[in-house]
């Protein structure tokens, strides 16, 4: 039989990604054929693409909300569809975003106030008392928590600042914050000023686990510099997927060894959450905090999460900022003034969260309740290996004078990575290639100098993506006047 129709053997393949080692692709794989097979495969966890609204090419172009013919056209065929490769930044909208809100719309329209108290049948969301509880509940089963140990609450930034406002507390010899040498600017300022706020000098007090070999940074190393730090540290900060690089910490191991020096540990899970497998509570963090727009899919901006561990948030010795909506559900109305919290992460609410938000948030969350992380995984794992796959053909092919066109500067190795792959191009390429994708509807997203991050997003991205993608990709490679 022609190798041509022989399906992969997923299974197998998938449990030596769990492993650590490549599956064995058959020749084929470039094929959109191959692709073809593995989207259609029935014994391993499908997309849950249609789900969600996926833009044309022709929207993607659009400049109006009014529709012309094209952009009004469904696709046909997905030969019309766009390549969205940018759940890495902005997840696409799942369409129960649309039945949440206008349930949403609808009970404020109907009974105003009453929406806060009053249940309401074949609505999708709860009363607003009671939504930003059942979206604790609905991220738990994703970061590996107990729904007690997770809040809905805020952005991202505001979280990290609420969390090191309770768990940043510098004394004398201790006064280090511990995180990576390149954060993500908005966790470089939080940090810098959290210490500032204490009177601290950030050169002395930011402590920076540099990389091993130019953008990873070995948990070995991270270990070995806890060890010598242990006695200055007063939090580890650290991201669970570093954001440029797309490596995936071992959270469990330098969790574990933090917390037998005695430090406490929190984790920005911003591209983390959603992604990969988490067992935040098993692995005993302190705390971690989390957009809810990259692999959540809850929209631009849309309200965060954070975990704070069961030991820390019973008994709410930590919660530092007080306001009405920390104060537990069952007094909170009597309005006397005298703060009972609310046992558990939640305790750390301060103001009365939007609706809208947590509408948007519970939407895109009851998506989540048709699949597992587990299953999420296995197929982010496939995914994601395929396109590492195709990518080293490609540059293998295309050489010039001696050299690769680009690197995958993400860890080789599958379980240190998630969706994410970011390609560092020759500088003199970013241009033309940028170029190619946007025009050959193809979103994902460039940090210069030449830097492209490719993230096939399993719930709503295909093999048949990733094989397109290559195509055009390796198209856009070609010295002009040779494509
Ligand atoms: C790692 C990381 N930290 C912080 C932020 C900032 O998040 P926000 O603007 O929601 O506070 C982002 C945003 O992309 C991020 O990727």
């Amino acid at each position: 039989m022609d190798d041509f129709f022989v399906p992969m053997d997923t299974a197998a393949a998938i449990t030596s990604l769990r492993q650590g080692q490549k599956p064995q692709w058959p020749t084929n794989a470039h094929t959109l054929e191959f692709a073809r097979s593995l989207d259609n495969n029935t014994r391993f966890p499908r997309t849950l693409r249609k789900e969600f609204v996926v833009p044309t090419k022709a929207q993607l172009k659009r400049k109006t909300l009014t529709d012309d013919a094209t952009t009004a056209a469904k696709a046909s065929s997905s030969d019309d569809e766009g390549i969205y490769f940018c759940g890495n930044s902005l997840g696409l909208q799942p369409k129960a975003v649309g039945d949440y809100l206008n349930a949403y719309l609808k009970t404020w329209g109907s009974i105003a106030v009453g929406g806060h108290f009053t249940p309401m049948t074949h609505s999708p969301i709860t009363p607003y008392q009671d939504l930003a509880g059942e979206c604790a509940r609905r991220m738990a089963d994703i970061v590996g928590a107990a729904p007690s140990e997770i809040v809905a609450m805020n952005t991202l930034t505001i979280n990290l600042h609420l969390m090191m406002a309770a768990f940043y507390k510098p004394t004398g010899k201790k006064h280090k914050i511990m995180c990576e040498w390149r954060p993500f600017p908005s966790d470089w300022y939080a940090i810098e000023s959290q210490i500032e706020w204490h009177g601290l000098d950030p050169k002395k007090s930011m402590c920076l686990v540099k990389p091993d070999d130019g953008y990873l940074m070995t948990t070995e190393n991270i270990l070995k510099l806890i060890d010598e730090e242990a006695d200055e540290l007063a939090l580890i900060m650290l991201p669970g997927i570093q954001y440029y690089s797309g490596q995936l910490l071992d959270i469990p191991t330098i969790t574990a060894h933090a917390r037998q020096r005695g430090i406490i540990i929190g984790w920005d899970l911003a591209h983390a959450a959603g992604n990969v497998e988490l067992k935040l509570h098993d692995w005993e963090v302190d705390f971690a905090c989390w957009c809810t727009y990259k692999y959540m899919n809850a929209g631009a901006g849309a309200i965060a999460g954070a975990f704070v561990h069961s030991k820390h948030g019973d008994n709410n010795h930590n919660v530092g900022l007080k306001g009405w909506y920390g104060h537990d559900k069952s007094s909170r109305f009597l309005m006397d003034n005298k703060f009972v919290p609310t046992p558990g992460a939640q305790g750390f609410q301060c103001s009365n969260p939007s609706i809208v938000d947590l509408t948007c948030l519970a939407g895109s969350l009851s998506v989540f309740q048709k699949t597992s992380m587990t299953d999420l995984r296995s197929r982010s794992l496939l995914l994601t290996a395929y396109a590492e796959n195709l990518l080293t053909q490609i540059a293998s092919r295309n050489i010039q004078n001696g050299d690769f066109p680009f690197q995958i500067i993400s860890p080789s190795d599958p379980r240190f990575r998630g969706a994410q792959l970011s390609v560092l191009l020759q500088e003199d390429l970013m241009e033309d290639v940028s170029a190619a994708l946007e025009s050959n509807g193809v979103v994902c997203d460039k940090r210069k100098p030449g830097i492209i991050r490719v993230a096939p997003v399993p719930m709503y991205n295909t093999f048949e993506d990733v094989c397109r993608f290559m195509q055009i990709f390796e198209k856009a490679l070609l010295p002009k006047g040779e494509e």
